[in-house]
């Protein structure tokens, strides 16, 4: 029956993991993956979703299957975290169901896109986080890019991606990172996203936001500006969430998708569609994870111990960023290494080749992408200098 199956290649990201589990090395280190580890090297339990799971246990609950579109006062409490006290939510004109993590969230997006028009062109950034292109090609589109980033200044190439979307087919789903660009930590200034909302409206492209490190970059409302600007163009849109990152609880598959519609109506119409994609995929969604940060989001006190407890985490990566950027040139890196600060969230786009990170790998067990991506949220100070010593090294 399997004769014929072919081997799948490892995933760029996540088979990392697999690698270095399998690695003996004692000093290995995981940068990797897009997961914050405290400076300790450990993975947070947050203190909100602690107390927030001690107050559920004391008061355990049956489980009953969720409604296909997840815990109503979850997909209340998206809505207001991501588009505020908005006309949009007021009216009703936003359809939000719960999804596995920040990836459900754009299946089920690409699913019911696909559904409406197969013939649509993607557009992802260049480069993107791997699995974009794999999950749009997989609901069944073709993916092409749009410029984005410039290795020459290491920043954002705004007027060849403005460009690409001005000269875009109208229809075309161009996906859009909030914050917090992965992988290269590049983001748009507010000036440049008012450049790309103004293309996507003139020519009627689709925009699917995602935002997967709100909160990572500068801040909760910082980071979720350009939902905003999006909903005061009155353009209809996509944003997925993930809560994996901002609430540590990347193993509960917490995230959501929201589509903003032009009316209650619309969304109403909208809602049954993604309910069809949900049931033909899993039916419903779990209850624990999406119970938490219900929990979290809608109590006073949890909800500010959460932001607390993000300021925390983004404050420790942008500390090992300046650590990074330092050290790097106390080793006696030639290069300038000014970009690494000017990055946000989790990832530096190192400027390191494939074969590079390659030899990081083998030789150093330092694991990172190799796109040259590495997780500097997974820095310490008890990493960080064997880090660097193996950076400049393969450079
Ligand atoms: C990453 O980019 O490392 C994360 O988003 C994890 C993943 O699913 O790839």
């Amino acid at each position: 029956l399997f004769a014929a199956v072919e081997l799948a290649p490892r995933d760029p990201i996540l088979g990392l993991n697999e690698q270095f589990n399998a690695d003996p090395n004692p000093a290995k280190v995981n940068l990797g993956v897009g997961v914050y580890f405290d400076e300790n090297g450990k993975l947070p339990l947050l203190r909100c979703v602690q107390q927030a799971e001690q107050a559920m246990a004391e008061a355990p609950k049956a489980r009953n299957y969720l409604p296909i579109d997840g815990i109503a006062a979850y997909d209340a409490a998206v809505q207001k975290l991501v588009f505020g006290d908005s006309a949009a939510v007021r009216d009703g004109r936003i359809a939000t169901v719960q999804a596995l993590g920040g990836t459900g969230a754009l299946k089920i997006g690409a699913d019911l896109l696909h559904r409406m028009n197969p013939e649509a062109k993607v557009l992802i950034s260049s480069p993107s986080w791997e699995n974009h292109r794999a999950l749009f090609e997989s609901a069944g589109f073709v993916v092409s890019s749009y410029p984005y980033y410039d290795p020459a200044t290491r920043g954002v190439d705004v007027d060849g991606m403005v460009g690409a979307l001005e000269q875009a087919a109208p229809g075309t789903i161009v996906v859009l990172h909030a914050c917090c660009h992965n992988p290269t930590g590049c983001d748009l200034l507010p000036a440049d996203w008012d450049r790309v909302v103004a293309a996507v409206q003139s020519r009627n492209l689709v925009a699917f936001i995602d935002m997967a490190y709100q909160g990572f970059g500068d801040g909760i409302a910082e980071d979720g500006a350009a939902v905003h600007r999006f909903l005061e163009a009155g353009v209809g849109f996509f944003v997925s969430t993930s809560f994996s990152k901002s609430f540590s609880l990347y193993g509960e598959r917490v995230g959501a998708l929201s589509v903003v519609c032009e009316s209650k109506e619309e969304a109403g119409r909208v809602l049954s569609q993604l309910k069809r994609v949900v049931r033909t995929n899993y039916s419903n969604p779990p209850t624990h994870g999406a119970q938490i940060v219900t929990n979290v989001l809608t109590s006073p006190e949890l909800r500010a111990l959460w932001e607390d407890e993000l300021a925390g985490m983004r404050g420790r990566i942008k500390k090992m960023r300046a650590m990074l950027a330092e050290r790097l040139q106390a080793a006696g890196s030639t290069m300038d290494t000014s970009f690494i600060t000017r990055q946000r969230g989790m990832f530096s786009y190192s400027g390191l080749n494939a074969a590079q990170m390659q030899r990081l790998r083998d030789e150093f067990g330092v694991y990172g992408v190799d796109s040259g991506r590495i997780c500097v949220a997974a820095l310490n100070e008890g990493n960080i200098d064997a880090v660097v010593a193996a950076m400049v090294k393969v450079a």
